[in-house]
């Protein structure tokens, strides 16, 4: 369990201007810290031994809520205003807090808020995280823009004029701290930060992993740097999954699975009796796998055993080349899975708002693999609420089903079920997983999405 008190979180050795900042963050003093966050980058001050930001500060010394038969007792916030420190993580929000740093314990602030029962502080952060990640995908779409090198120097001039007059303000109000250097000052852009936030995105390009070998081994496949593609323990998640696009219907739907793997989600597919039953899959060692290993049905025979030429069929390329063919041919679907590996979340995004609207028919219904942000709980939650937007965006009815992984054999980096897999991707004990519908539904009680659990 970390240290949380503040002694250790800001150590002595702490250069005075931040620990200004980071103590007037801690004691929620808003009236005191407000001018200090004036100047660019001073919201996100880092101790430079402990990565203790202004928010991990502001949130960690309100304390622990115990949580007792569904009644939420205080310990040490018995004494702490919450409302302060909510408006000191909102002010520090406002002026460009980073929602993401980790410090020293590997810890986000919405992950310290998450250790200590802190909800409140905790759906600041995520609110935070998810307008954060907006703007990135926003921005993402946009061409970086020339700079004019001698303005970008004129501009940085600027920048430093106005944090050593800063430090001059914060210097002159208090004494103590008037011999100290800029060396002190720790911008959000400094690429010596203490701690790196996490990646939200894959660490794998799709580039990189279409080129790499692959290997079925042991209920995994892994690429050949160890990373899991897919696992066999995932085998509930695709069983909630089918349950949830097409439990209780009857024979005969139409199928489209994007991603084919292990092929575990496609033999549950199957067993449905789909009049069509369309597979994208872009890998050439899984197309080798379906083709050329007994232990895979999926292959000729599967195709020729279809009710209608071409009804069952995996196409072998990349879904963004693929699927506008299919739109093409007219295809529609009752039921499309998405789960492919190695893809940043933009791709998924164009899926969704760009071909899911068109390639599902009238009550059909979407569901995806979601594990974006998966190994951290509150990256998690910032993207399940990035992905509503976008969904939401794109027209879909969006209802969530909590599902209980069970983590028995999951709980160790490298041991059990991660046992020669490079990262533990899945650290959750829960995951939700979504299903949609096209708003050209005209019967709303159909279409209304369902929630995944397992
Ligand atoms: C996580 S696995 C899918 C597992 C599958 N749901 C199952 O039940 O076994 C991801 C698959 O997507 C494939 N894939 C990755 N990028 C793709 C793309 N752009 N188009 C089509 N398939 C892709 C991978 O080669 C891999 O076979």
């Amino acid at each position: 369990m970390p240290d949380d008190t503040i002694e250790a979180r800001i150590p002595a050795s702490c250069p005075v201007t931040i620990s200004e900042i980071l103590c007037r963050a801690w004691h929620h003093d808003l009236a005191s810290l407000k001018p200090l966050l004036s100047v660019p980058g001073r919201a996100s001050v880092q101790e430079p031994t402990t990565g203790e930001t202004p928010l991990h500060a502001a949130i960690r010394s309100c304390g622990a809520r115990t949580q007792k038969n569904n009644e939420v007792s205080a310990k040490k916030s018995d004494s702490v205003n919450i409302e302060a420190a909510k408006a000191v993580v909102h002010e520090l929000f406002l002026s460009g807090a980073i929602w993401n740093d980790v410090d020293s314990n590997n810890e986000t602030p919405g992950c310290v808020a998450a250790r200590l029962v802190q909800d409140d502080l905790y759906n600041e952060c995520v609110g935070a995280g998810m307008r954060a990640e907006l703007l990135f995908g926003l921005l993402d779409g946009y061409e970086a823009l020339d700079s004019d090198v001698e303005e970008e120097d004129d501009d940085d001039d600027n920048d430093e004029d106005n944090v050593n007059n800063s430090e001059d303000a914060a210097a002159n109000e208090n004494p103590e701290h008037q011999d100290d250097g800029p060396e002190d000052t720790i911008l959000e852009s400094d690429p010596d930060r203490a701690f790196l936030s996490p990646q939200t995105e894959s660490t794998v390009t799709s580039a990189a992993y279409l080129r790499a070998n692959l290997t079925y081994t042991d209920g995994k496949l892994v690429d050949d740097q160890n990373n899991g593609v897919m696992m066999a323990w995932e085998t509930s998640i695709m069983r909630s999954s089918v349950d949830a696009l097409l439990l209780g219907l009857p024979a005969g739907k139409r199928i489209l699975n994007i991603g084919f793997g292990m092929g575990i989600i496609d033999g549950m597919f199957r067993e449905t009796k789909p009049s069509r039953h369309h597979i994208v899959e872009a890998h050439p060692e899984v197309l080798k796998h379906v083709e050329t290993s007994p232990d895979c049905t999926f292959g000729k025979d599967w195709e020729a055993s279809a009710p209608s030429e071409g009804a069952y069929k995996i196409y072998a390329g990349k879904w963004q080349e693929v699927v506008p063919g299919l739109l093409e041919q007219g295809e529609l679907y009752d039921a499309i899975y998405f789960d492919t590996f190695g893809e940043d979340y933009s791709q998924l995004r164009m899926f969704f708002t760009e071909y899911v609207p068109a390639l599902l028919d009238e009550g059909g219904i979407f569901g995806f693999f979601n594990g974006l942000g998966a190994d951290r709980k509150v990256c998690y939650d910032v993207y399940t609420k990035v992905v509503e937007m976008h969904l939401t965006d794109a027209g879909l009815d969006i209802e969530w089903n909590e599902l209980d992984v069970d983590m028995k054999g999951l709980e160790k980096e490298g041991r059990g079920e991660w046992s020669g897999v490079k990262r533990r991707y899945w650290t959750l004990d829960s995951r939700y997983s979504f299903i949609g519908s096209t708003s050209s539904i005209t019967d709303k009680e159909q279409n209304t999405g369902y929630l995944l659990s397992h």
